[in-house]
């Protein structure tokens, strides 16, 4: 599969799963990964990785024997990654957000440090989405952040009433602009 191209293709196929028309800038990607702190993440899960492009950031700064665990639906997304990227520290699932606690049971783990989130929350189906902040919430480090970025701030409401403190940065340079999402327990 292509870069954007293919992106935009996934996009009119799957609107209602993908809701995005490209993939996401490399500022955008930095400003998502800038509150982790790789020296202390040893277990970090993503969620909608599309292309790889955060996928790969993560990667590149995270600890050798550290974990990250990234969750795509749609399965050309997921052949595309499990193509591009081969590191041992990436497990990679063509599963749902929603499975995030038996994933990480089934690896011997109970918390992610940092979970990064592309997920297009405006557009996934209410109780999908409510199970998936859910269980991010109970499967968050104390200590840990939940990431998410948006287009819009139709999120606000749903992750501050999971959330006890939701931080917003707004992020011109990516298409659409989008709102990037710092939630702590
Ligand atoms: C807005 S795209 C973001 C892709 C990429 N992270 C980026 O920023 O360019 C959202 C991604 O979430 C995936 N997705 C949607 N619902 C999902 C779910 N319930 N579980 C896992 N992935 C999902 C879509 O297939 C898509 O790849």
């Amino acid at each position: 599969m292509g870069k954007k191209s293919s992106f935009v293709k996934e996009f009119f196929k799957e609107k209602k799963q993908v809701g995005a028309i490209a993939p996401s800038s490399r500022f955008l990607m930095k400003k998502m990964l800038k509150p982790i702190d790789f020296n202390k993440a040893k277990v970090i899960v993503e969620l909608g990785p599309g292309n790889g492009v955060f996928t790969k950031g993560i990667l590149d700064k995270m600890l050798p024997d550290a974990k990250l665990f990234s969750f795509e639906l749609n399965e050309n997304f997921y052949e595309h990654i499990k193509k591009e990227i081969t590191d041992d520290r990436l497990v990679l699932l063509n599963q749902s957000a929603e499975n995030i606690p038996e994933v990480l049971a089934s690896y011997g783990f109970t918390k992610a440090h940092f979970i990064v989130s592309s997920l297009p929350l405006a557009v996934i189906p209410q109780d999908s989405k409510i199970n998936i902040i859910r269980a991010a919430v109970e499967h968050l480090d104390e200590d840990g952040f939940y990431i998410q970025f948006q287009y819009s701030l139709n999120a606000k409401k749903l992750l501050e009433e999971n959330f006890k403190e939701v931080k917003i940065d707004f992020t011109p340079a990516n298409i659409p602009p989008a709102f990037v999402y710092r939630c702590s327990l």
